[in-house]
């Protein structure tokens, strides 16, 4: 195959020289033979160039025939390919444009355009997938208004298409098909112009769970959510978190819902977690059921977070969209803010925080920290699909919350509200965006918008001075971006760093007033909670300081920054102890751990029978104070248990890095921990003993949470009677959050029992297949040696399937991210088996190739000989002469 090594420039966009006002289009279904009619209405774009060609994409299509006005096309009047369809004199008015194409909905293994999952016809067209259709302007910039037929044989009972539905009944069985078989037919209209990627049509016999919402104006919408037969049960939750999210945006940011019917299709194969399509969500099942003895807590909370951030969409993404793909944060960097404070509302606001940024630190650190930085709005890329990154999504929403903390509550509310008032309907840039911001709350965000532009985690590096005789503080903070590709120098940015003062003996302590040590003026009276950073290095004094203290800086996680202080071990458990934000306080608990693993990391490298060294005994007492005061929630305690990852650890090391040494340096401080705290652990763990049904609320989530995570540390001990314990917690659970707890704590503590209870696992569940996931993840996660065995082996198991892209995330993708001492192995097999499935899955879907091929993004910090055995692999996928376009951009950038 000829490899494309076409870039799509963000300085060359150009508007289309036509645009495309309606779209109707007819689909004739059959799983080998759908028959599609589209036919556009075309006009030049106002003020283009008359004299240019109209060329529309395609992907892989079949045209029967194409028409003008009506009549059949010469073949001299156009050139057609499968990736395009070029009219050589397109007409100079109005003019209607009509194509037939023919695909086959069950060769379709890429799972973008049209195909189907367990027999369900469903489309996913975001971001290039209409292509796959018919041909099209397929880009965010042309809205049109469509309407869409679909015929089907009877047997495929519900027939739905974005909007409402404004026809249906019976129809002749077309010519061709078996005429015992009685066909219908349905009509859905969309009033809302829209992007081809937000086009969606279903057709299956399914299950429907219906319910309804009335809006804040009256509007009575029908709530409609299918699912796979006998699924009814598990849809509850779900259509729960849909009206929370519903009444939440109207109370929050006055944003009501705009049509008649909002319908969510559940369906088990997707690339993807969900789909915002107009009217007509599509989800992978994972996000859509769950019932007590089949999802976990986490479930659930993921389920409320993506019914919830694709209903958001229809504002940010949908009524406003995005003019080209660069502006893609635009849409979704704002949609999981709002979806992030969504979740905040409804759970627990400092623990919300708290796993958001592990999660950021997780995702996205690696990223912007290796060789596919980029930043949140890049300026090129070969492959769209490639660029929903950690980047985008997550450091998105991280710029939303800092353009809020630096404008105010009610600035950034105004600033949104001009937006959605003047670009409703249109199809926008992030200047755009800024610019409702600066307008509505005179501000200038010059050099906010760098944020951006540059990618890449800055540095700050803060010290402080304490001066008891005079009662000032002297603060000075410095920044610096490391050079990222293409970017080796970077512009100075504009920081927000929430801060706050903690005296040392644990009361409060107050300031005067802070100021400016160069220029003396004054920056902020007594109450003053933000620095803002525009300068390579402030100092700022704190005047009138009433008692010893200490900074708690970048409060809340102000700012996607990498923050060093100067403060010591001993100042860091003081914010242990007394920091009243919670978040900086789970930060400093997390910063002595950290502490303790790098030098055991270190140690352990040196050495190959390195000592154990002493876990700092004041954390210890700290961590008891912290498990047993009743004043701090349960999942906030759980969070404050939980020692940093593996993979935290290996960033904050940075290079030549030895994940054995890692891990052996993370499983003896969870040894040490769990012997220093003993009882502590087992009183307070049978304290929170379970009465009563499972409820999903976030206060028994937490609850779980921090019982979960204690069994967890008391195995880490040793089995001795921990082991009775994890057992009888697995047997007698009620809810699957606790059965798996008990089944991963003892599979990944390498319980002698683990073996017997993943047997006992499987055959309960054996036919639920989002269950069966789990226990592939937990198995392809295990440090233990043979793992690269079991997991070939399970790759053999009747439940998993190639072809489909959640059990391959469950079993490779868990493997390469969950187990970095396997997925590292100095041997090369853990790379070896990634790249080798990277290669099978290219052939058929190459978007979830790619996702997995993201997981070599940080190959350059391992140390030497681990460093060549990934190369090789990327090498051998790179030089591989049938590569996706997909794959060879994320290898190829990989190794530059
Ligand atoms: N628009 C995306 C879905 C999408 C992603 C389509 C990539 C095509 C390519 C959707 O809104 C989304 O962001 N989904 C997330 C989940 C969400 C909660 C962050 C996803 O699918 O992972
Ligand atoms: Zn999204």
């Amino acid at each position: 195959m000829p490899q494309d090594h076409s870039v799509v420039r963000l300085e060359d966009y150009q508007p289309t020289p036509y645009q495309i006002d309606r779209v109707s289009m007819a689909f004739r279904l059959d799983p080998m033979q759908t028959e599609i009619t589209t036919t556009l209405r075309m006009a030049p774009r106002q003020g283009s160039n008359n004299s240019q060609a109209l060329k529309l994409q395609g992907d892989e299509i079949n045209l029967i025939g194409a028409r003008l006005n009506g009549s059949a096309l010469d073949a001299s009047h156009y050139e057609a390919t499968p990736d395009s369809f070029v009219l050589h004199k397109p007409p100079q008015e109005t003019f209607i444009l009509e194509f037939v194409t023919r695909v086959a909905p069950d060769n379709n293994t890429q799972l973008m355009g049209l195909y189907r999952s367990s027999g369900t016809y469903c489309t996913q067209c975001e971001a290039e997938g209409f292509r796959r259709i018919t041909y099209f302007y397929d880009r965010p910039d042309v809205l049109s208004v469509y309407e869409v037929r679909i015929e089907a044989p009877k047997d495929v009972p519900y027939l739905l298409a974005n909007g409402n539905l404004i026809d249906s009944g019976d129809m002749d069985t077309p010519e061709g098909f078996d005429t015992a078989q009685a066909w219908h037919y349905a009509v859905w209209q969309d009033p809302f112009p829209k992007p081809s990627y937000l086009f969606a049509m279903v057709a299956g016999d399914l299950a429907r769970v219906e319910d309804h919402f009335i809006t804040r104006s009256g509007r009575n919408v029908a709530l409609h959510i299918y699912v796979e037969h006998g699924k009814e049960d598990r849809v509850a939750y779900a259509m729960d978190s849909l009206k929370r999210s519903m009444k939440w945006d109207e109370d929050v940011f006055d944003r009501e819902y705009d049509l008649d019917i909002f319908m969510i299709l559940a369906v088990s194969d997707f690339n993807m977690g969900a789909m915002e399509n107009k009217g007509l969500n599509i989800f992978n099942d994972k996000y859509v059921l769950a019932k007590p003895d089949t999802a976990t807590d986490t479930d659930y909370a993921l389920i409320e977070a993506v019914i919830a951030h694709e209903y958001f969409h229809n504002w940010t993404g949908n009524r406003i969209t995005c003019r080209d793909w660069f502006q893609l944060c635009l849409k979704e960097g704002l949609t999981v803010f709002r979806d992030q404070e969504f979740s905040s509302d409804m759970r627990s606001r400092p623990v919300k925080r708290i796993s958001d940024v592990r999660q950021l630190r997780a995702r996205q650190f690696p990223e912007d920290s290796g060789p596919l930085a980029h930043p949140v709005r890049p300026e090129a890329y070969s492959e769209i699909n490639n660029f929903y990154t950690a980047t985008v999504y997550e450091k998105g929403a991280e710029l939303c919350r800092m353009l809020k903390t630096l404008i105010g509550d009610d600035g950034f509310k105004d600033g949104l509200d001009l937006y959605f008032k003047r670009f409703d309907g249109q199809a926008v840039t992030i200047e755009d965006f800024l610019a409702s911001f600066e307008e509505a709350c005179s501000v200038n965000l010059t050099q906010f918008s760098q944020w951006y532009r540059q990618a890449g985690t800055p540095n700050l590096v803060a010290t402080y001075t304490y001066d008891a005789a005079r009662g000032q503080m002297s603060l000075t903070i410095e920044q610096s971006c490391p050079p990222t590709p293409g970017q080796p120098t970077k512009k100075l940015m504009q920081i927000p760093v929430r801060f706050g003062l903690v005296a040392r003996d644990g009361s409060s302590a107050t300031f005067s007033g802070i100021r400016d040590a160069k220029s003396g003026s004054l920056i902020g009276g007594s109450d003053c909670t933000l620095l803002t950073l525009t300068n390579r290095e402030h100092t700022y004094i704190f005047e009138g300081v009433s008692t010893d203290a200490l900074p708690s800086l970048a409060r809340g996680f102000s700012a996607p920054i990498h923050l060093r202080t100067n403060l010591t071990l001993e100042d860091q458990l003081i914010l242990v102890r007394h920091d009243t934000d919670p978040f900086n306080r789970w930060e400093a608990t997390q910063f002595v751990l950290m502490d303790h693993l790098i030098r055991q990391t270190r140690a352990n490298q040196s050495s190959s029978i390195a000592v154990d060294q002493p876990v700092n005994a004041a954390l210890i007492e700290a961590l008891k104070t912290c498990l047993l005061d009743d004043s701090l929630e349960h999942a906030f305690r759980a969070q404050l248990l939980q020692v940093p990852s593996e993979a935290d650890i290996a960033r904050e090391i940075g290079k030549n890095v030895n994940p054995d040494a890692i891990h052996a340096a993370r499983e003896s401080l969870r040894q040490e921990l769990a012997k220093a705290l003993g009882t502590t652990l087992v009183e307070l763990y049978q304290s929170l003993q379970d009465g009563g049904a499972f409820q999903p609320d976030s206060a028994s989530a937490g609850r779980r949470a921090l019982r979960n995570g204690l069994l967890d540390l008391i195995l880490a001990a040793g089995e001795g009677t921990a082991k009775g314990i994890a057992t009888a917690h697995y047997n007698e659970a009620s809810n699957m959050t606790d059965r798996f707890a008990a089944l991963a704590a003892m599979t990944l503590n390498r319980s002698t029992a683990a073996d017997a209870l993943l047997t006992d696992f499987h055959d309960r569940y054996a036919d639920d297949a989002l269950v069966i996931d789990k226990w592939l993840s937990l198995q392809a996660s295990s440090p233990q040696e043979g793992t690269i065995g079991k997991v070939k082996t399970l790759m053999d198991h009747p439940s998993f399937s190639m072809s489909n892209p959640n059990r391959v995330r469950a079993l490779i993708g868990a493997f390469a991210m969950n187990n970095p001492i396997q997925f590292n192995r100095k041997d090369g097999e853990g790379f070896k088996l990634v790249a080798d499935i990277i290669l099978t899955l290219d052939r058929s879907n190459p978007q979830t190739a790619a996702r997995l091929a993201n997981n070599f993004r940080s190959w350059k910090v391992l140390e030497a000989s681990r460093q060549t055995s990934a190369e090789r692999e990327l090498r051998r996928i790179a030089n591989t002469e049938v590569l996706s376009k997909d794959v060879a951009d994320i290898v190829n950038r990989c190794l530059q």
